[in-house]
């Protein structure tokens, strides 16, 4: 099962996604992920990439691409994968369309999770996450057991650098006129589905899997 995540930042792409990825038993794909572990690591990729995020803006398509088509192409991938936050702009889903075509291979769904712009500030502002995981919580919404630690690994929660008001509109204005021509694009190809992102996990998560089939 082949599928991306698609959506304004902050409308639950990684909260869905890390459930599909549990469900269904494939690999979670996250470029933003990707890019912060970079970041943390200090790598060259992190650096370039890190000028562009702060500001809210998308790293270079050329920065992008290839890192996606090789992790495509590593085993544990042959059954599937959840892709989110990739692609996010029409040069990326024609270069992901051209891979996966040269292996004989197509997306089956891109669902499309719609929060309005509204919402997002507020759930930005209270989304924390953590240092040593990466897990991500919200301080209303999904909170963890003992205030500011990380379930999972015990690791301390943080404030987003991207996640400033400020930033976070910039990277709405990004999203609005890069990413959104995707909902198009995913229409003419049959494969998108949209789910209301503003009710609750679970719920979200229930239409999810209705489209997806058990
Ligand atoms: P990325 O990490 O992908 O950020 P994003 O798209 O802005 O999305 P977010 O991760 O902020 O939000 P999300 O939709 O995953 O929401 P979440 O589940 O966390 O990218 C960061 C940056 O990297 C980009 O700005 C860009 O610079 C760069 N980048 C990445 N990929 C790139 C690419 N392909 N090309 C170029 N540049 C790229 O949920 C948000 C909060 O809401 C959480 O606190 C969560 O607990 C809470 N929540 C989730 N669902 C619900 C719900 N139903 N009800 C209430 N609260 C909820
Ligand atoms: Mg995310």
């Amino acid at each position: 099962m082949k599928i991306i995540m698609l959506g304004a930042p902050g409308a639950g792409k990684g909260t869905q996604a890390k459930k599909i990825a549990a469900k269904y038993e494939i690999p979670h794909i996250s470029t933003g992920d990707i890019f912060r572990a970079n970041i943390k690591n200090g790598t060259e990729l992190g650096k370039k990439a890190k000028t562009y995020m702060d500001q809210g803006l998308l790293v270079p398509d050329e920065l992008v691409v290839d890192l996606v088509v090789d992790r495509l192409n590593q085993d544990d991938c042959k059954k599937g994968f959840v892709l989110d936050g990739f692609p996010r702009t029409i040069p990326q889903a024609e270069a992901l369309t051209e891979a996966l075509q040269s292996l004989g291979q197509s997306m089956d769904f891109a669902i499309d999770v719609n929060v309005p712009d509204q919402n997002i500030i507020n759930r930005m502002s209270g989304r924390r996450a953590c240092v040593g995981c990466g897990a991500t919580y919200h301080i209303v919404y999904a909170p963890t057991k003992t205030e500011g630690i990380c379930d999972h690994c015990g690791g301390e929660l943080i404030l987003r650098d991207d996640d400033k008001p400020e930033t976070v509109e910039n990277r709405l204005k990004v999203y609005h006129e890069q990413t959104q021509p995707l909902i198009d694009y995913y229409t003419k190809a049959g494969i998108l589905h949209t789910v209301d992102g503003t009710v609750d996990i679970e719920d979200v998560f229930k239409a999810v899997t209705d489209i997806l089939g058990a």
